[in-house]
């Protein structure tokens, strides 16, 4: 009895280890910074013009973009596309999740909080890694979603990539991307692949897609300073005064 006792515990101390383990793919660090405006405007219209299509953010509305330093005027310039939407509206998409279920075998899921859920290393690793599958119906094929139903919405970006898998040392499956044919933000100079712009923008649109997810973090971190700092400045002083004084005909 007590050696199965001990038997489980192992089992259940080591489980998530072995949910680790079972990732196999390993995700690329994406650097967010949600007090860089430049880089979430630069994101928020990327999503707009690639992403809002097929996917809504119906819990967002296009007048929090004011939070990254867009005018009223320019967000009707630049990310209302019909004379009817208001900046007031929210990001909803036309598409319905059954026509999308049918075009695509999968419905676009909401993407308003999808960096909470994924994470943004997560996110930064799956949009660059679409790859050509002549076995899917979209023709391609994903990284870190095996069998997506997502086509690459940022080919004409990045161009195509292939699956090139070697066998390893020990028997392990060794998965690379490689560029094949580039796209107007990266260039294969000699076969030598160079995706830095992509990446960068990449790395806006998952920066944007984290502002998204809390659009208050800023002033959430914000808050956390001025309470840190009232602490520090005023309420040690005053306790220390209050010490003082408490103790004074003591000594
Ligand atoms: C042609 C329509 C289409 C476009 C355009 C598109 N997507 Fe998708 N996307 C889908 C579909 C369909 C799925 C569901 C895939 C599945 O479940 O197999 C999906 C899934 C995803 C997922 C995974 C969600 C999850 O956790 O299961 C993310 C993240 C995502 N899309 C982000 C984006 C971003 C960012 C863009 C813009 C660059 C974009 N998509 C553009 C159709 C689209």
């Amino acid at each position: 009895m007590k050696k199965l006792f001990s038997k489980l515990l192992v089992a259940l101390l080591t489980l998530p280890l072995m949910a680790i383990a079972s990732e196999d793919v390993k995700l690329d660090k994406a650097e967010v910074d949600t007090r860089n405006f430049e880089s979430l405007q630069r994101g928020a219209k990327l999503f707009v013009n690639y992403c809002l299509n097929c996917h809504s953010a119906a819990y967002m509305r296009y007048n929090r973009l004011q939070d990254i330093g867009l005018t009223e005027q320019q967000i009707k310039d630049n990310f209302l596309f019909s004379k009817e939407a208001k900046v007031g509206d929210l990001m909803k998409v036309s598409m319905t999740a059954p026509d999308g279920k049918n075009w695509l075998g999968a419905p676009p899921p909401d993407l308003t909080v999808i960096a909470r859920s994924r994470g943004a290393d997560w996110l930064y690793t799956y949009l660059r890694g679409f790859y050509r599958d002549d076995t899917r119906p979209t023709g391609w094929n994903n990284t870190v979603f095996d069998k997506v139903g997502m086509p690459h919405a940022l080919y004409e970006l990045q161009g195509d990539q292939v699956l090139e898998v070697k066998k390893g040392e020990h028997g392990h499956e060794e998965k690379t991307l490689k560029l094949i044919k580039a796209g107007t933000l990266t260039s294969l100079k000699d076969g030598k692949p160079d995706t830095r712009e992509y990446d960068q923008l990449v790395g806006d649109l998952v920066n944007y897609l984290v502002f998204m997810g809390e659009p208050s973090r800023n002033t959430r971190e914000t808050i956390g300073y001025i309470v840190l700092l009232f602490l520090i400045l005023v309420m040690v002083p005053l306790t220390y005064a209050l010490k003082s004084e408490y103790w004074k005909d003591v000594h």
